[in-house]
Formats: C-alpha cells, structure tokens, sequence
C-alpha cells in the first residue's frame, strides 16, 4: 500500500487579521498538521509570534500542531512551547550545542521532538541524534521567509535520511519545508518525504481542498 503523505500548511502565508478561519481552512482542506513558524529576529531576520499564538490555535483547532523553531538559545523558550499544547517542537541544529539535551526536554515535556536542518548543513551534524528523533525537518529554502524557490539539491538528505531510517529502522518523519508547491512536490516524494509544509502553495490556492487533494496523492 502507498504510504500516507501528510500536509502540515504554514500560518506565515495566513491572514493573521483572520487567523480562525484560516485555520479552520486548513482542516476544511484536508491538511493534517498545522505548521507554527516561530522566528525572533535573531536567528532569522523576521519576527513572527511565541507560545501565545500557538496556545490560541491549539484551542480552536485539533489538528496537530507543528511548532517549527527558527530561534537562538531555543532551549528557553520550549517549555513555553509545551506548556501551549505543541504536539511536535522543532529546532534548528545551527542554533544548539546540546541538541540531544534538548530532546530529552521536550519529550519529557511530553511533546515530539524535531530537529530541522538549514540547506548548508549536512545530515552528517545530526547522525548520532537520528535514533532520539521523531521528526526531521529538511529545509528546502533558506529559513526565514515564505514564497521562495525550492533548493533541488536539498532534497538529497531527504533521499539520505530515508535510506538511513529503512537501513536502521529509525522512527522519525521526515519533512520539507520551503518552495513545497504542486510542481515540486513529486520530487520530494520520490525522495521520500512523510509529511510537507506548504505556506503560499496552500493560502494562494485557488482551491486549497483540489490542491491539498492532488499533492497528498501525487
Ligand atoms: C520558511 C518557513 C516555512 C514557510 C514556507 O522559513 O520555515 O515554513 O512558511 O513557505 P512556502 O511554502 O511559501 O515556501
Ligand atoms: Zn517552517
């Protein structure tokens, strides 16, 4: 049987003035993840929203949600993260030294834990935490801003990271971030994805049910 392909739509393309309602799109769509981009200006150029935001959304929604961390020092601030009802965490290997540490802390937390991986940093930074994750999230753009153009070459550590978990028989889903459109998703699957964000794809969709339809079953 194909393996079900999840789609984890990104708030940072939503009208934050309408927040409810796009979320409530996003279940309407057939979307599975709700993806929660936290950027502080630091680590990242933008700013968006904290833990506030996600406890909001995780009361109007059931979906799960997909709290996907492009700060520094991020080991402050996940325990405000799980306190907000984050079903997944994901940080940034770039930003952490005791990325391992951190992992115990959100799981203990009672949450997934993540590691994502910007488009210069190699697969090879993360191999010994491949055992302790629950997801890796594959940056397929620079971080920091939605719409831009997906990096082909990126979707090589997706190939790697899916040999490796048949290979050892690792429990993490791999996911892409970045560029995730109808034209690029194939690729990604091909490589072996499990889940997809999708910020513009998803909110500049004529028809956000047909195109969250025809890129989960592409
Ligand atoms: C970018 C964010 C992404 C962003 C993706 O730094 O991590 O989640 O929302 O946006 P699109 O799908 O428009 O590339
Ligand atoms: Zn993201």
């Amino acid at each position: 049987m194909d393996k079900k392909i999840l789609c984890a739509p990104s708030v940072l393309a939503a009208n934050f003035t309408r927040i409810g309602e796009e979320v409530e799109l996003i279940k309407k769509a057939g979307g599975d993840w709700i993806h929660l981009d936290v950027m502080d200006g630091l680590f990242v150029p933008e700013i968006t929203f904290g833990a506030q935001m996600v406890s909001h959304i995780k009361k109007v929604s059931d979906l799960i949600m997909d709290v996907h961390l492009m700060i520094e020092r991020p080991e402050e601030k996940i325990p405000a993260f799980i306190k907000a009802g984050a079903d997944y965490i994901t940080f940034h290997i770039e930003a952490v030294i005791h990325a391992h540490r951190l992992i115990q802390l959100i799981k203990e937390g009672g949450a997934k834990a993540g590691i994502a991986l910007v488009p210069s940093t190699p697969v090879s930074t993360i191999s010994e935490l491949l055992p302790f994750l629950d997801q890796i999230l594959i940056m397929t753009v620079n971080p920091g801003y939605g719409g831009q153009k997906l990096i082909p070459e990126c979707l090589e550590k997706v190939k790697l990271l899916t040999a490796l978990k048949e290979k050892k028989g690792y429990n993490y889903l791999i996911s892409v971030d970045g560029g995730i459109n109808k034209s690029t998703i194939r690729g990604a699957v091909a490589a072996g994805v499990d889940v997809f964000v999708a910020g513009s794809a998803f909110f500049g969709a004529e028809d956000p049910v047909a195109m969250v339809k025809e890129m989960k079953n592409c």
